[in-house]
């Protein structure tokens, strides 16, 4: 039966030929599947980089070493939206509070600059920076420093806010603020660390007073 092999054949070619296209196809790299005039795909994001927030031109930036002041930031951060960055030290102080309270006071003594993990924000995106910090021996710990210092605060509002034992703001409002001669620094806000968690009143009302919008369900 000639036509049927014939017709066999015939079928058996083109599905090889359908075999190779379709491996061809499979070999091309992602990109050039989209069709022509496609956007290309977005990058991938970065783990380090603030979350994707809601793009107000508010960053909340923190530092936090028991968790007290990471409380209270993220109570700011759903009252106002924007985004939300962690300052972390590349070098992580002792679990233990009294040797991490030693070691932030050498810190301080020697006005140590510690190296930061990950990457910095991307500060032209930000024109309030509500920066929160616990108190070590009545200042910042001094990657917070590192963190001012590093970055351009020129024509920014900054909002600072600190949770603390017992001894409120300290001198850290101004010991920033004459790190920070471009921006324009406002009245912080003092939480105790066993308040900070359920501070939201507090912290809301500070927001307004500082002229920050507070988010109706924030
Ligand atoms: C190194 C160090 C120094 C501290 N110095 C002070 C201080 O001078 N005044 C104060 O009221 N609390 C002081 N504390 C207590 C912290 O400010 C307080 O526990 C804060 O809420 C901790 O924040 P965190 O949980 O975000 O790290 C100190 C704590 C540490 C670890």
């Amino acid at each position: 039966m000639p036509e049927f092999r014939s017709v066999a054949r015939a079928a058996a070619r083109a599905q090889a030929l359908a075999l190779a296209a379709a491996a061809l196809l499979l070999c091309q790299p992602a990109a050039s599947a989209q069709p022509s005039g496609a956007p290309p795909a977005a990058p991938a994001p970065d783990a380090a980089a603030p979350s994707p927030g809601t793009g107000n031109g508010i960053l909340v930036a923190y530092f936090s070493h028991e968790g007290h002041t990471k409380a209270l930031a993220e109570i700011i951060h759903a009252a106002v939206g924007g985004d939300i960055y962690e300052i972390r030290t590349e070098k992580a102080y002792p679990a233990d509070h009294d040797q991490a309270v030693t070691v932030g006071k050498e810190e301080q003594a020697a006005q140590a600059r510690p190296s930061l993990a990950g990457n910095m924000p991307d500060m032209s995106k930000y024109r309030t920076v509500i920066l929160g910090y616990p108190i070590w021996w009545g200042d910042p710990p001094m990657g917070v420093y590192t963190f001012v210092e590093n970055n351009d605060f020129s024509g920014k509002t900054v909002a600072p806010f600190c949770t603390h034992g017992g001894s409120g703001l300290s001198r850290s409002v101004e010991s920033l603020q004459s790190k920070l001669p471009g921006a324009k620094v406002l009245p912080g806000l003092a939480v105790r660390s066993g308040s900070a968690a359920s501070s939201g009143d507090d912290a809301r009302e500070w927001l307004q007073e500082s002229g920050i919008a507070v988010r109706a369900d924030g």
